[in-house]
């Protein structure tokens, strides 16, 4: 891949590029919790964005994706966003160096990618984040991991217009292989857990379909978060988030006004609780106590918060008749894209063989599936 990726850059732009990847990512659990200050507990994958770079003399970029074999020619003088193209996860990411007074001139970039689109796995945050992680490089930036991760968050917010937490960009950013990350999406702290499942695999089952209303939905259940905290701290001075509501509160301030914000605002502080739960679960090797509190998370998700959908829900209603599958649930934003699966290692092929038959009965189509192999965060590779 990346031989052909410099090959790629060096017969369209005759000179030697830059080269940088940087990850997808998983989330074990805490999901809808990022944009709330609570906790999440995401790895960068395997799989990754990878971009060939070199600076040009004038203010233009020339960017192509070397799967789809497109070119878009942008100014850095007049940065858009354009409707559904893949260029806004770069081009929203030179605007954010843009409006930080740091970039200072036009690039030649090439795009490769093996992270599924589509599927939950970030692959558009993958893209932001290589992408500000080499412009830094380039320009001599000197902005740390953190704040590129910021920055590649307002990227999407401003140019995909999906208001999105930071787990995405900080798992992508930050990622180290064997570790999962516990992010406090409040205090910006996190502590490395060893990814030590025993003799237990972590396995996507990729629906293959991604529903469209899954940016207007997110930008909606972050609003009905908003709201909640809104209302309640109209009576509970200092509350900031749903971090620092208990049920309680939502019970006494929230249920009243609205049911349906109320049961959304359930299902996050549970979610928040359940990561704790899941640290220490792993911590202690309890697996089977992990993989129950995936399956609570995926009731959740479906019935309260009601981001999942038809696809995701068969997957994990097929996957808890087979005992050798001790949890699952549907991972990421929602309405399409993969479920998690916690299996016995030793079932593994079995199990995807049987799983991949009810979807394709019951749903008509292909079941891809990935075995999870954590990696290391965004990096320069030459
Ligand atoms: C998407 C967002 C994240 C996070 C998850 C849900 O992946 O980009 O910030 O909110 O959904 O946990």
């Amino acid at each position: 891949m990346l031989q052909a990726l410099q090959q790629y850059f060096f017969e369209l732009f005759e000179t030697a590029p830059l080269l940088f990847r940087s990850p997808g990512r998983i989330n074990i659990i805490g999901e809808h919790t990022d944009y709330n200050g609570g906790f999440v507990l995401p790895a960068a994958i395997e799989q990754a964005a990878y971009i060939a770079i070199s600076k040009r003399s004038d203010n233009q970029l020339h960017l192509h994706a070397m799967s789809l074999n497109e070119s878009i020619i942008l100014s850095i003088d007049s940065l858009e966003p354009i409707p559904h193209a893949w260029s806004n996860y770069i081009a929203g990411v030179a605007d954010q160096f843009i409006k930080n007074n740091k970039l200072v001139g036009g690039f030649n970039l090439v795009l490769n990618s093996n992270i599924p689109i589509g599927s939950g796995l970030s692959s558009s945050a993958a893209i932001e984040c290589v992408v500000a992680y080499a412009l830094n490089e380039l320009f001599d930036c000197k902005m740390d991991r953190l704040a590129l991760a910021h920055l590649a968050q307002k990227a999407e917010h401003h140019f995909a217009g999906v208001q999105c937490g930071l787990m995405d960009q900080f798992a992508s950013m930050m990622g180290a292989k064997d570790q999962l990350i516990k992010l406090d999406c409040q205090s910006l702290q996190y502590e490395f857990i060893p990814f030590n499942i025993h003799h237990y695999t972590l396995v996507l089952f990729d629906t293959n379909v991604k529903h469209s209303l899954a940016a207007s939905a997110y930008n909606e259940r972050r609003e009905q978060c908003e709201q909640a905290v809104e209302w309640i701290s109209q009576s509970v001075p200092d509350i900031q988030s749903l971090r620092q509501v208990n049920m309680p509160m939502l019970a006494e301030y929230v249920l009243p006004k609205n049911e349906l914000i109320y049961k959304r605002c359930s299902f996050v502080v549970n979610e928040i609780q359940r990561v704790e739960s899941a640290c220490t679960a792993l911590k202690n090797g309890d697996l089977i106590k992990l993989g129950k509190l995936m399956f609570e998370t995926h009731q959740g998700l479906s019935a309260d918060y009601e981001v999942s959908c038809k696809e995701l829900d068969v997957l994990v209603e097929t996957v808890k008749n087979i005992p050798d599958v001790i949890g699952a649930r549907m991972m990421g934003g929602g309405f399409g894209g993969c479920t998690l699966n916690l299996i016995q290692t030793a079932a593994v092929e079995k199990t995807i063989h049987t799983v991949q038959h009810v979807y394709a009965k019951t749903m008509h189509t292909s079941l891809p599936t990935y075995i999870v192999e954590t990696a290391n965060g965004t990096s320069r590779i030459a």
